[in-house]
């Protein structure tokens, strides 16, 4: 709520100095006079744009340009990577990922306590709407406590690896993950297809979406509960699971990737862009001075350092902020943490031998497309010890704490960790191509303010919530 309130003053102050601008026939304003840049009189938009390149920094090959003294090329270069978010890829592994019915369906099951063991948690338990679809506690906690702290969904599906380990390939691979941890939801594949097939509204949404729903009626095939439990061989459900005959364990894995893959298709519509910093970047597109406005003085010298002397981009580039690629950031040990958190060394082989993987028989795509040949090649090695998944960066500043296992309390924390990298790494080794950057305090709290103009668009109201049925009206 407040941040919505921030974003709006800020647009309505950019609207403010549009207007003074206009009125005093100057283009002008405090930015100019901190870099000072020469004024340029008002000769009509095209022409200042003309004026401006002459004096200024251009980089034609991303179409960005720069008044005096703002930007080198390099750094225009690096800046153009970062904006506009626009809208997220495909996802071939999916064929529901763009139906309207299958996001609306998903949505409903997004917030729905049924799909817990105990009737009482849902997605939306650890990812609060109200705090960027992230957990505002250092770990969460529902039927058990997470190992981990509980990232944002907000444009999730621009990555292509899931949780920080990457142990999912496909967003809908992902959500059934916490439905049968006994960590978070604890339910079951099978309660969670007798929960839909019992309930009128809800069978009908599935087989709006998915066809027909097939018997599942003869409990001695179809037990209440199961699921394979492979850490405990004697467990209940895993005995009730491998009791089942093959072909009706795919019929039920077929159901349960089906709800995973329409909770995908609801989150697909998590996008929220349009940040400060991306209306910055349309100014030095198109020269307009009052876009330009939408980063403070101290902002615009975060970015500077962002994309310079900070490094940042190495690992947080592209519209994302995100390599979509995992690195030992060397993070210092925290007591609400176990000891040795191997990462991606264990998430290549979960997600090497995960049945809802992209080559799995649930999967829409093709076996030579790109994600299923990716997957063929991807292979476990020491280094991955201890790396974790390079985080976006947008909206960042809706959704402390920070890092996997929530370490930092504040973006200022975060910042001064790259600047200092002075506390014993808890797992392996720190990447080699971090090195300490001896910031400023002012350097600091610059980066700091630049971070804090990637807070997109706030996302409808009607997302935010479950909605009163399965299916659209
Ligand atoms: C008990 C808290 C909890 C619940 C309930 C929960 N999650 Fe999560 N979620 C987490 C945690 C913790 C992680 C990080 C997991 C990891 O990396 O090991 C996570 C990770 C994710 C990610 C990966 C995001 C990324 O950037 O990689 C997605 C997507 C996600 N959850 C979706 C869901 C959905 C959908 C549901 C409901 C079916 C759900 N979660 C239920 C805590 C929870
Ligand atoms: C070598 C790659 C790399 C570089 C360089 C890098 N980061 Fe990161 N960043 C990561 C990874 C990986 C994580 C997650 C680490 C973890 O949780 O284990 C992360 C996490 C973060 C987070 C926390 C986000 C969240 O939601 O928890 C912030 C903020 C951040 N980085 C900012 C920066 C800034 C600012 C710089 C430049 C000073 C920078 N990073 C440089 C890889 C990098």
């Amino acid at each position: 709520m407040r941040l919505k309130m921030e974003y709006r003053i800020s647009i309505s102050l950019v609207a403010v100095l549009l207007a003074a601008s206009l009125v005093s026939g100057l283009v002008t304003g405090c930015r100019m006079e901190t870099h000072s840049a020469p004024r340029v009189p008002d000769t009509g938009g095209r022409d200042i744009h003309v004026a401006r390149a002459d004096g200024g920094t251009v980089a034609p090959e991303v179409g960005l340009r720069a008044p005096t003294g703002r930007f080198t090329r390099a750094e225009l270069r690096e800046i153009a990577e970062l904006s506009p978010l626009g809208s997220p890829p495909r996802d071939p592994t999916n064929d529901v990922t763009d139906d309207p019915e299958a996001a609306h369906f998903g949505q409903y099951l997004f917030f729905e306590t049924q799909l817990s063991e105990s009737g009482d948690f849902s997605c939306a338990t650890c990812h609060q709407p109200e705090h960027g679809f992230a957990d505002p506690r250092r770990l969460s906690r529902a039927a058990g406590r997470t190992p981990r702290h509980a990232p944002t969904l907000l444009n999730v599906s621009f990555q292509k690896w899931f949780s920080w380990d990457g142990r999912d390939d496909s967003a809908w691979a992902q959500a059934l993950d916490p439905l049968e941890s006994p960590d978070e939801q604890n339910t079951d594949r099978l309660a969670v297809a007798h929960l839909i097939g019992d309930n009128p509204e809800l069978r009908r949404a599935y087989e709006t979406i998915f066809g027909e729903w097939p018997d599942l009626s003869d409990p001695e095939r179809f037990p209440e509960h199961a699921r394979p439990v492979p850490s405990d061989l004697d467990h209940p459900e895993h005995r009730a699971w491998k009791s089942m005959t093959a072909s009706d364990r795919q019929t039920i894995n077929e159901i349960f990737a089906n709800v995973g893959k329409a909770i995908a298709a609801y989150e697909r519509k998590l996008v929220s862009g349009h940040a400060p910093f991306d209306r910055f970047v349309r100014g030095l597109k198109t020269g307009d001075e009052s876009k330009l406005e939408a980063l403070s003085a101290r902002a615009e010298r975060g970015l500077k350092i962002f994309v310079g002397k900070g490094h940042c981009t190495t690992c947080h580039f592209g519209r994302d902020f995100s390599d979509g690629e995992f690195h030992n950031t060397g993070l210092p040990r925290r007591s609400w943490l176990k000891s040795r958190d191997l990462g991606r060394y264990t998430g290549i082989p979960t997600v090497k031998g995960d049945p809802f993987n992209a080559l799995g028989p649930y999967s829409n795509a093709a076996p030579d497309s790109e994600v299923a040949r990716e997957l063929e090649f991807l292979a476990q090695k020491p280094e991955n010890k201890g790396q974790f998944k390079t985080p976006t960066l947008r909206n960042v500043a809706r959704t402390p704490p920070y890092m996997h296992g929530g370490h930092f309390e504040t973006l200022e924390e975060v910042v001064r960790f790259y600047s200092e990298l002075k506390a014993p790494v808890a797992v392996a080794h720190r990447e080699g191509s971090l090195e300490p950057l001896h910031l400023t305090d002012r350097d600091i709290s610059d980066l700091v303010a630049f971070l804090k103009s990637l807070t997109g668009q706030p996302l409808p109201e009607r997302l935010k919530r479950q909605p009163e049925r399965p299916l659209p009206e």
